[in-house]
């Protein structure tokens, strides 16, 4: 027994292959934890109607740290029919369990870390002088509101007549969507609220201070998205100016940061951004360093200490079943970094870290992702090492 539990909750697909390597990684480690595995996913929403069951969310309360591999969520009809017979005469909704455990528990602070690995065949290059190749080094640290914006959840197809005439009132939705009949509107809210908005600033500001980066980049669109953007790039200049005046604030347009971050992606630091924006941001910044197989994630609510860590992949059901695992952990192995990172493990975290840097610089053992090969079954035979021996060759090292 150790005086630490952590809720494993491996999902759906691929979810359930990178965390059982991840779990290997941290034992070998010398992580002193018990896990205790939640039920979370497809299945259950197939069998009891909730992909997020109770007993889940009350192990979580318990136990405050969880480690979560990832889920699948299919189109609305196709949740419908997969529901058992019995399930189907009760209306019932899908909804993301992976969604709905961030709304639960106010995990408001997402951070995604993107920092180039060297040697990694994946990473950015570009052409610079005399036709010479440049590869930038990206050290990068998203900050994406995680609760509220355009995932909130508000929305409506034919909205409620209350709704309806509410909108009506706002000259814009009357000049603009007046003449189009109520039921064939559709209307999805971004809401940002002051509370929320400040402590992912704050966070964002707080990590550049700690880890010494020079800026924090607003990323939004506040000319065009007037309040709530106008609104968090209003807030982030306060901040700066009262608590953060050493560091500078930087201000972009979402559509104008994913043509520069695949030009001079060295040039950014910090970026905080609502929840969509930082959600297209983080996977434009994962993609100049090795893409899904790289990108991880630690989310959390500052109040309470309740933190999940997971990669920013899905459950990539394609590749789930086959007979020898071939999707990298890397993800999954440094999002359980960042939860040792939480819970005050840093030690260990560098180990691991370490570990796997050494094995990406060396290049023997590459996943099918960084052999730049197509994910197919037989990967193994053509040279690319499996889930399994990547995991293995990171403990090796340690
Ligand atoms: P995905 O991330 O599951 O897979 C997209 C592609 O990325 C894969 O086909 C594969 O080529 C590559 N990939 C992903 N993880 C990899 C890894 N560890 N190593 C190497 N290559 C990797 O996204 P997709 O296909 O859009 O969605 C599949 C399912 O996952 C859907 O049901 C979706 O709703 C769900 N999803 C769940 C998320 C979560 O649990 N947080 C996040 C994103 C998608
Ligand atoms: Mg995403």
């Amino acid at each position: 027994m150790s005086n630490r539990t952590i809720v494993t909750m491996p999902g759906d697909g691929i979810g359930k292959i990178v965390l059982d390597e991840a779990i290997r990684v941290l034992n070998k480690a010398g992580l002193n934890a018990d896990y205790v595995v939640a039920d979370i996913g497809w299945e259950f929403w197939c069998t009891e109607g909730n992909p997020l069951p109770q007993r889940t969310l009350d192990l979580i309360n318990k136990h405050k740290i969880g480690l979560f591999g990832a889920i699948t969520s299919k189109p609305k009809d196709e949740a419908f029919q997969e529901l058992s017979p019995e399930l189907q005469k009760k209306d019932l909704v899908y909804s993301s369990p992976i969604v709905g455990l961030r709304q639960h528990f106010g995990l408001d602070i997402c951070l995604r870390p993107c920092k180039t690995y060297t040697g990694n065949p994946l990473n950015f290059i570009r052409r610079g002088p005399n036709n010479s190749i440049e590869e930038p080094k990206v050290d990068v640290a998203i900050f994406r509101q995680n609760t509220e914006g355009l995932y909130g959840g508000v929305e409506w197809s034919n909205p409620p007549e209350q709704v309806y005439s509410a909108l009506m009132t706002h000259p814009k939705f009357s000049h603009n969507f007046g003449d189009a009949p109520k039921e064939e509107v559709s209307v999805s809210t971004r809401i940002f609220t002051k509370k929320y908005t400040e402590r992912i600033i704050r966070a964002a500001f707080k990590h550049a201070r700690k880890y010494s980066y020079k800026s924090v980049t607003v990323c939004e669109k506040p000319n065009v998205i007037r309040e709530t953007s106008g609104m968090m790039y209003k807030m982030a200049q306060n901040i700066q100016k009262a608590d953060f005046p050493g560091i500078e604030l930087w201000n972009t347009n979402i559509d104008a940061q994913m043509m520069w971050l695949t030009k001079n992606p060295e040039n950014y630091g910090v970026i905080v951004a609502g929840n969509m924006f930082g959600d297209i941001v983080s996977d434009g910044f994962a993609g100049l360093i090795g893409g899904l197989g790289f990108a991880c994630s630690a989310q959390y609510n500052p109040e309470t200490g309740i933190g999940v860590f997971e990669p920013t992949h899905g459950s990539a059901p394609k590749y789930a079943d086959y007979p020898v695992p071939i999707v990298n952990p890397i993800a999954m192995v440094e999002s359980s970094c960042m939860m040792l990172d939480f819970i005050d493990e840093q030690n260990i975290a560098t180990n691991i870290r370490k570990a796997v840097a050494d094995i990406v610089r060396e290049g023997k053992v590459q996943t099918y992702d960084m052999a730049k090969m197509q994910g197919r079954a037989d990967v193994i035979d053509k040279g690319a090492a499996s889930t399994t021996e990547m995991a293995d060759a990171i403990i090796e090292k340690l």
